[in-house]
């Protein structure tokens, strides 16, 4: 590392640390490390290939340089331009430059017309700032612009980082090389639809590296980032290479994907360790279970108590159900029942669900009057609390035989950490910890009423591999999956009608366990005891 680098850095320290890392997260003020910026640029000129001395360069959101510093140790080039929002940093980085011919412009990107001036080398790190952090008539603005400049309407919840890539094409020159450092989950989301649009049908998207969340590259962002590459000109039917892991030159895995692959997936982060799915013929779990999240109660530490605190308060038992414990206190993959219906586990805790007006409980149930005056100051005006009718009511949720606890690490260490399905044979409910999931009609005409058979589902459920069902879900920084009720409802069971079938013709009420040797032998992927 050169002299100006590390000056570069010793600065970008001092800088970042006279902000509140609060006020740096509403401009997405994170900075490349070198080593990262530095692969990027020579990957970047690797597939830019011409005459370097032409090269016109821009970095729409520069900060205090970190790409610019990679260019011009790696690189000669004709022109140099960056444009950075906040002085904090602008200034500092114009003063270090003021020695290069890099034309920094201390100016709001997204508010600059596009220019005669065009560029064909456009390397950016863009900020990353959250859908509910930027002002509302920013977003209009920008989902105009781009409407009209693309075709292309994004949604009102993309990350200000993807409306910042198309923002920029009208600055590309024609066959210009643009790689963004941004976060993967537009590759899964919803809201990353118009980005995927932008990339397959407005430029020739050429690769697409992933890198490892287990292995962050930000300290100070939790954030799994891709290098997104691609040049301004007319898509082609060329592959796009997928890679992950690893360094952009030498990465861990690699896969060539056909465009038209992509048209049609709507989760590009199974690649490039899946391969294109085959389109689903065979039935999904909506088919046989409806998906839905548990009770988001608005406050649990008020609604949730034990049985000892409801004694001790006096508040009647009637207004309470009894509900389960977080996921990581559940041991095991089955929730048995006591004769009260009540979970078998350590601890049981209770939801307040009551229906009733204020004035009826007061003449009621006094205790719980007092309860629900006191959380009046705090509880009701929490967010969810304060949105409803009367804010202590709950939703309404039945107990569901199957749950799945759909936030997990890939990397988790304690098995209770690990996403699974749980059997409940309890009459408790669940929170939004969970998602629950409810026999369908489709799922009794199929297979009857025997209630063995959503034992035989669950089982079905639990031996299908993580990767079955989290390449439906999402990844996040750190390894963390995050299944959606709509992504789990799209999970292939095509499997299921045979396994129970099969079950039932091993007689599976003379011997259980036989009735599920062939799955435990054959396709079991993840292994889980049985218990019972
Ligand atoms: C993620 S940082 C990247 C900084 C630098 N390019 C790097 O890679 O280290 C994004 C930068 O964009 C700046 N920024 C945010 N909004 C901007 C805008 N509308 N116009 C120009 N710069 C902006 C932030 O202040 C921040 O310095």
């Amino acid at each position: 590392m050169n002299t100006t680098e590390s000056e570069r850095i010793r600065v970008q320290n001092i800088l970042d640390a006279g902000k509140s890392i609060e006020s740096r997260r509403k401009l997405g003020q994170f900075s490349t490390p070198y080593d990262l910026a530095e692969e990027i640029v020579r990957y970047g000129l690797e597939v830019y290939g011409g005459d370097r001395k032409d090269l016109c360069f821009l970095d729409p959101a520069i900060g205090t340089g970190a790409f610019f510093s990679a260019l011009i140790n790696n690189t000669e080039y004709s022109k140099a331009v960056g444009f950075e929002i906040d002085p904090h940093y602008g200034l500092p980085a114009a003063d270090m430059w003021k020695d290069t011919n890099l034309k920094l412009f201390i100016e709001d990107f997204l508010s600059h017309s596009p220019t005669d001036e065009k560029y064909d080398f456009v390397i950016c790190n863009p900020p990353c700032v959250r859908h509910h952090d930027i002002p509302a008539e920013l977003k209009v603005k920008l989902c105009r612009e781009i409407k009209e400049r693309l075709g292309i309407v994004p949604s009102g919840l993309s990350g200000l980082y993807s409306h910042y890539v198309m923002a920029v094409d009208p600055w590309l020159k024609k066959d210009a090389v643009s790689g963004w450092l941004i976060p993967s989950e537009f590759m899964d989301v919803g809201y990353g639809k118009a980005l995927k649009q932008y990339l397959l049908n407005k430029v020739d998207l050429i690769r697409i590296h992933r890198y490892d969340p287990n292995d962050l590259q930000f300290s100070d962002a939790l954030v799994s980032s891709s290098v997104v590459w691609f040049k301004k000109s007319t898509p082609t039917e060329q592959d796009v290479l997928f890679t992950f892991g690893g360094t952009l030159s030498s990465p861990a895995y690699s896969k060539r994907i056909e465009k038209a692959a992509l048209f049609d997936e709507a989760k590009w982060t199974r690649f490039p360790m899946n391969s294109v799915r085959a389109r689903k013929s065979g039935p999904v779990l909506s088919d046989y279970f409806r998906v839905t999240r548990g009770v988001a109660t608005g406050d649990n530490k008020f609604f949730i108590i034990d049985g000892v605190r409801i004694k001790d308060l006096g508040l009647p038992m009637d207004c309470f159900v009894p509900i389960l414990p977080s996921p990581k206190k559940i041991k095991g993959d089955i929730v048995n029942r006591k004769d009260n219906g009540c979970p078998d586990t350590e601890d049981p805790q209770f939801l307040l669900n009551c229906e009733l007006g204020l004035e009826e409980i007061r003449a009621r149930y006094p205790c719980l009057w007092d309860y629900l005056k006191a959380g009046e100051g705090s509880t009701a005006s929490r967010y969810l609390c304060s949105k409803r009718d009367i804010w202590y009511r709950q939703e309404k949720r039945e107990p569901a035989p199957i749950l799945y606890t759909y936030m997990t690490r890939t990397d988790g260490e304690k098995e209770n950490n690990k996403a699974r399905f749980i059997l409940n044979r309890s009459s408790a409910i669940a929170t939004n910890s969970f998602h629950l999931l409810y026999p369908t009609e489709q799922f009794y005409a199929k297979f009857g009423n025997d209630p063995r058979n959503i034992e035989l589902a669950w089982k079905y459920l639990s031996n299908l591999s993580s990767e079955q069902i989290c390449g439906e879900g999402r990844v996040y920084g750190g390894g963390l999956h995050k299944v959606e009720p709509r992504e789990l409802s799209n999970v292939d069971v095509s499997g299921i009608e045979e396994y129970i079938l099969c079950a039932h013709r091993e007689e599976f009420s003379k011997d259980t366990l036989s009735a599920f040797r062939f799955i435990e032998a054959g396709a079991a992927q993840r292994t889980r005891s049985v218990s019972e």
